[in-house]
């Protein structure tokens, strides 16, 4: 196993009601996989008004948030756990900025959105915030620990 600092390293990735509806979970997943993560939980859910509040309880006097949550709980979510190398701050890149307006193609918000109200997926933006968001949204044992038969993938 390697020893490399940081390997482990989790983020939570969440496929947005829209990604849901618009069949975009595959290509989602397919684009963490082929940069080399790996993928540790998934599930699919309709997210409670309750766990979407403490979600983003940062945000509760944003004006947009009444509409954020109405968004949110809009359909089924994809929420899952990908981990390795700075995986926080390689998700946040591949995912693109918060306004798809500003988000580069290449990056899933700069190829499949163009409002920042529908912006498709969700990432964490720092490994303390990650944490946090991964134990709001799994339990322990729903996080699987598991080896790569080619050793020099796992980072
Ligand atoms: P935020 O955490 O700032 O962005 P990110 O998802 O990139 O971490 O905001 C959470 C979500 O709130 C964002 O993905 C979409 C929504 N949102 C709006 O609808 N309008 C806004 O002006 C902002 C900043 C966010
Ligand atoms: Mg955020």
């Amino acid at each position: 196993k390697s020893t490399l600092p940081g390997v482990r390293e989790q983020t939570l990735i969440a496929v947005k009601p829209d990604g849901v509806q618009r069949r975009l979970v595959g290509q989602i997943i397919q684009r963490f996989e082929q940069r080399g993560f790996k993928l540790v939980g998934m599930k699919m859910l309709q997210a409670s008004e309750d766990l979407l509040s403490q979600h983003y309880s940062e945000l509760r006097m944003k004006p947009f948030y009444p509409s954020l949550l109405r968004y949110m709980s809009s359909g089924p979510v994809v929420v899952m756990v990908w981990e390795g190398h700075n995986v926080v701050q390689t998700s946040r890149t591949m995912v693109g900025h918060t306004n798809p307006v500003e988000a580069p193609p290449g990056t899933v918000r700069g190829d499949f959105s163009i409002h920042v109200s529908r912006n498709v997926v969700h990432a964490s933006d720092s490994p303390e915030g990650a944490n946090r968001e991964i134990q709001l949204w799994f339990q322990g044992k729903e996080l699987l620990n598991w080896d790569c038969c080619d050793q020099t993938s796992t980072y």
